[in-house]
């Protein structure tokens, strides 16, 4: 079909081409018949515009425009007019217009879509996948994706200036150890070997700076088979980025300025830098989590100083053995029912914690179901530590430290939902958390994991730990939160053939392994490994948050579901037979 290259976008026509020639190609959005007149809003991604067909202008096609139905492809050629007064539509950018048809081309029919192709219809995820060629014609869709695409540019304009160079490392290499399963990538000329699929380039980044590329930087597709959730895909990807003769504090200010830029340039929003830093253990003790929501306060605050004395069993017993008592306000939420209170009860013994304790704070005193087991100095400590007013609630959790914390920080977030404590347009909230600990023991393998990577160096003044007491040994690694995700997580590495060595010692990693899973890397430190470090950001979560959406699926075009599954083309599935033989593999039942 012969048809003409367009002169306007179907987002650009404004008055002041009123009276010109026009041709517009695009999806019908829809059509409507008011019987001698016919209008139809013709949408590309630049936006929509009105056209209009009269039957008194040309019988023809007047018949040809009734027979448009919604996400045809069209091409239309009229004339571009102001809109008769009352008619115009100042929702609508182009809405000052319309175009009287004079051409108009069927380019391809179109079936009826199995929804419609407009915001906040209340359609299935499932189907929006299943028809996701559909959905990405939604323009909310379409930002998404144009704003991811501003994110990617804006931060390789950024490493750039910084004299960054971007690399490209293999996708199919020996595994790369970030704690989740590897995808697997049969080899065929060598039967029963396999591939990985990288869930980061961090051994080639390494090796990079002992290649000299001071710099480097790559927006790369990286593979995890973990479990699916909102905020994790098996495939993701990241802005890695790796640079020699760093410490910590160069990381921190390059990375800031990144971040400066790249909010500046997608939200306008300005920064101010240096980013705050808390340590692991603090963001713990306050927050419950590392990666705390900053957007609202409610810190936590142990109460273990001024319940020495208690007589409650339940503290008592807790403050024995050496476990937490930790609390919260929530500010004006005294007024709270006894079914709200039950209802958080449930979460969190749902979250493994034994019970729920609550403090209304009063004009005259207090109202808890524990105010018999408390003398009064301690009710009063207990409001004073948590620096609580009339009007306020505070909630009590107790019991083994570690989980409790996690069970209070997520209390913390419930009670922030509850309350709506987090404006949709709060100012985004970021932090660096510092600090880690090296080292991660796991109770069913009897054996320390490394927390982050075991490429980690430890602190320098830790070293001596490393042989004494691991769990004691904090990293030189460093997340980036924003909002309560991690959006960054990187550290400074190791560089030293020994230190290495001692490394995998401490994980278990026998010699033999050591040289097996990682000798390339332990070679080429052999030859000059200049000291270096990194980081890598999630682009995923950076844009999902910069979109305001809960969910990465959101910013990706193709995304799997969260049990793995590509709902548009049904992968995985099963293959021929001979596919399988030719790559030495029999499936097992
Ligand atoms: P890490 O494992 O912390 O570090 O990953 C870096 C960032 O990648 C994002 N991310 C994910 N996003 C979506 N789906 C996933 N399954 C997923 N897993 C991780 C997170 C995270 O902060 N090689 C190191 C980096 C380094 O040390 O330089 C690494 O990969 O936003």
């Amino acid at each position: 079909m012969k048809f003409n290259r367009r002169t306007h976008n179907c987002g650009e026509l404004r008055e002041k081409n009123a009276g010109e020639k026009v041709v517009l190609n695009g999806w019908v959005d829809n059509q409507r018949n008011l019987g001698g007149v016919i209008f139809i809003q013709m949408r590309d991604r630049y936006g929509v515009t009105q056209v209009v067909v009269e039957e008194t202008d040309d019988k023809d096609l007047y018949a040809a425009a009734k027979g448009i139905r919604s996400e045809f492809v069209v091409s239309v050629e009229g004339t571009v007019r102001v809109r008769p007064s009352g008619s115009e539509n100042r929702n609508m950018p182009t809405g000052m217009v319309d175009v009287v048809v004079s051409r108009l081309i069927v380019l391809n029919e179109a079936e009826t879509p199995p929804f419609p192709i407009q915001e906040f219809v209340d359609v299935s995820e499932e189907l929006r996948l299943k028809y996701r060629y559909l959905d990405l014609r939604r323009p909310s869709m379409q930002s998404n994706l144009i704003l991811r695409h501003k994110v990617s540019q804006a931060a390789r304009k950024y490493f750039d200036e910084q004299s960054f160079v971007e690399i490209e490392t293999p996708i199919l290499l020996k595994s790369t150890p970030e704690g989740a399963r590897d995808f697997l990538v049969p080899s065929r000329l060598h039967k029963g070997k396999f591939y990985a699929l990288p869930q980061s380039p961090q051994t080639y980044k390494q090796i990079l700076m002992v290649s000299g590329f001071d710099r480097y930087f790559q927006i790369v597709k990286c593979f995890r088979d973990e479990d699916l959730r909102a905020d994790r895909q098996y495939e993701f990807t990241q802005i890695d980025c790796e640079m020699s003769f760093v410490d910590t504090e160069d990381i921190y200010e390059m990375f800031e300025g990144l971040m400066k830029r790249l909010l500046m340039e997608i939200k306008g929003y300005d920064l101010k830098t240096p980013i705050p830093r808390l340590s692991f253990d603090e963001a713990m003790e306050k927050y419950g989590s590392d990666k705390p929501d900053l957007r609202f306060e409610m810190e936590m605050v142990t109460l273990n100083h001024v319940l020495g004395k208690c007589e409650f069993k339940v503290f008592k017993e807790t403050l024995e053995n050496n476990g937490v008592v930790t609390a919260i306000t929530a500010k004006g939420f005294g007024s709270i029912s006894r079914s709200q209170v039950d209802a958080l009860t449930d979460f969190v013994k749902k979250l493994g914690a034994g019970g729920l304790a609550y403090i209304k704070v009063k004009e005259d005193g207090i109202d808890s179901p524990v105010a018999k087991f408390l003398s009064d100095e301690e009710k009063k400590n207990i409001v004073e530590t948590a620096k609580a007013s009339a009007g306020d609630l505070v909630l009590i959790l107790s019991g083994a430290k570690n989980k409790i914390l996690n069970i209070m920080g997520a209390l913390r977030l419930e009670v922030a939902k509850r309350l709506n404590l987090i404006s949709p347009d709060a100012q985004p909230a970021l932090l660096w958390v510092t600090d880690f600990p090296l080292y991660e023991w796991d109770e069913d393998t009897k054996r320390y994991y490394a927390m982050h990577h075991p490429f980690t160096s430890p602190r320098i003044e830790d070293i001596p730990y490393m042989d004494s007491d691991p769990s004691k040994v904090k990293a030189r690694a460093y997340d980036l939160v924003m909002n309560g995700n991690e959006i960054a997580g990187g550290s400074i590495r190791i560089h030293n053939p020994e230190l290495q060595a001692k490394m995998f010692k401490v994980l278990g990693i026998a010699d033999e392994e050591a040289k097996e899973k990682f000798g390339f890397l332990m070679n080429a430190f052999k030859f000059g490994a200049p000291p270096h470090g990194g980081i890598a950001f999630g682009l995923d979560r950076l844009v999902m948050l910069f979109a305001g959406k809960d969910s990465i699926r959101d910013v990706i075009a193709f995304p799997k579901t969260t049990s793995g599954l590509s709902l548009m083309d049904d992968s995985p599935t099963a293959v021929d037979d001979a596919q399988l033989k030719e790559l030495g593999i029999k499936v097992r039942e």
